[in-house]
């Protein structure tokens, strides 16, 4: 018995010559919201098109709520929300009335789902504005919304923030997070924007040229970023005779002429200010810094960064 939601053993799609999907090994459980980080063409809108059985996998398997999604898609995918393409609303029609033609296609009764999902994306009910005059982040909501109204157990949303101002971006954060929290639902969601994922996910998956590089909770990610210890000091050169000479530390690095940092953990900061003051330098400042995620990631993708 395993508690995935969403569980790909070795997923792979091709397209001719080119792997956009390398043997993607993905879990996500249960009342969690899953963020997949990459840099535009890494493979997330694929990995997406791929669990929603809108393309098939060149090999490998997905299982989707512990069951294979080949041969079971009729009672799976109906549990799952996506916002992945742009959904075909009808132009001349009110954001109401396009949500009633889909609710009719799922076979919702009453217009509690509608009126419901339009709330959460703070979207007026019967509203008499037209598709076709509403602001790309009144559309981008409509699309939210339309991908909650079944009140599906599993979202998956395919950079759901693209074309919001800071607003609609703060907003959105604030519905997913309380899809999950109040009301357990899985999520997935991607985006190449890494603030982002780190202020929503509570797990992080990092795909890169397809390939799946890291995968692991935000939390323990945290952990394992590195840590610095920072000084600003008068003299420069005399610091770090200070730190060889009489610390027996060689590890560090000089950043400017007044700045240098050391790994954190190799000594204690009161001890090295101490030897540097008793030394005649003036210590202006002395500091941990902490590795941002986007550092991290400039770390495991070999220096290329995202976003
Ligand atoms: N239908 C297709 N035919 C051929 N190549 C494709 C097809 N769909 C995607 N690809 C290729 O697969 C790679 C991964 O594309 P994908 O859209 O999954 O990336 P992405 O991570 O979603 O990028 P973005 O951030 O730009 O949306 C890209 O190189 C893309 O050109
Ligand atoms: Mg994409």
């Amino acid at each position: 018995m395993n508690h995935y939601v969403i569980e790909t053993h070795n997923l792979t799609k091709k397209y001719g010559e080119q792997t956009s999907v390398s043997n993607l090994s993905l879990h996500v459980q249960k009342g969690r919201i899953y963020g997949l980080l990459g840099r535009n063409g890494a493979g997330k809108t694929t990995t997406m098109r791929m669990l929603l059985g809108l393309t098939k996998p060149s090999s490998g398997n997905i299982r989707l709520f512990g069951a294979p999604l080949s041969g079971n898609e009729k009672n799976v995918l109906p549990r799952i929300g996506s916002l992945i393409e742009a959904p075909g609303f009808y132009p001349n029609l009110t954001g109401t009335e396009n949500l009633m033609i889909f609710a009719k296609l799922r076979g919702l009764s009453g217009n509690d789902p509608i009126r419901r999902a339009l709330s959460l994306v703070n979207l007026p009910y019967r509203d008499k504005k037209l598709f076709s005059q509403y602001s790309l982040g009144m559309k981008q909501r409509l699309a939210i919304a339309l991908a909650v109204m079944h009140d599906p157990e599993l979202l998956i949303l395919d950079e759901p923030i693209n074309g919001l101002d800071p607003i609609g971006i703060a907003e959105v954060r604030s519905f997913i997070r309380e899809l999950s929290a109040v009301r357990g639902k899985t999520i997935l969601i991607s985006s190449h924007i890494l603030p982002e994922i780190a202020l929503l996910a509570d797990d992080i998956g990092i795909i890169d040229h397809g390939v799946l590089l890291e995968e692991e909770s935000l939390a323990d990610l945290e952990k394992k970023s590195e840590k610095h210890l920072h000084f600003t000091v008068s003299d420069i050169h005399a610091a770090t005779a200070i730190l060889e000479q009489t610390l027996g530390i060689h590890d560090f690095e000089i950043q400017s002429l007044h700045e240098l940092t050391l790994p954190c953990g190799i000594a204690e900061t009161g001890r090295i200010v101490r030897h540097f003051v008793e030394n005649g330098l003036t210590v202006s400042d002395a500091h941990l810094c902490e590795e941002t995620l986007e550092d991290y990631f400039k770390r495991i993708t070999g220096g290329e960064g995202i976003a």
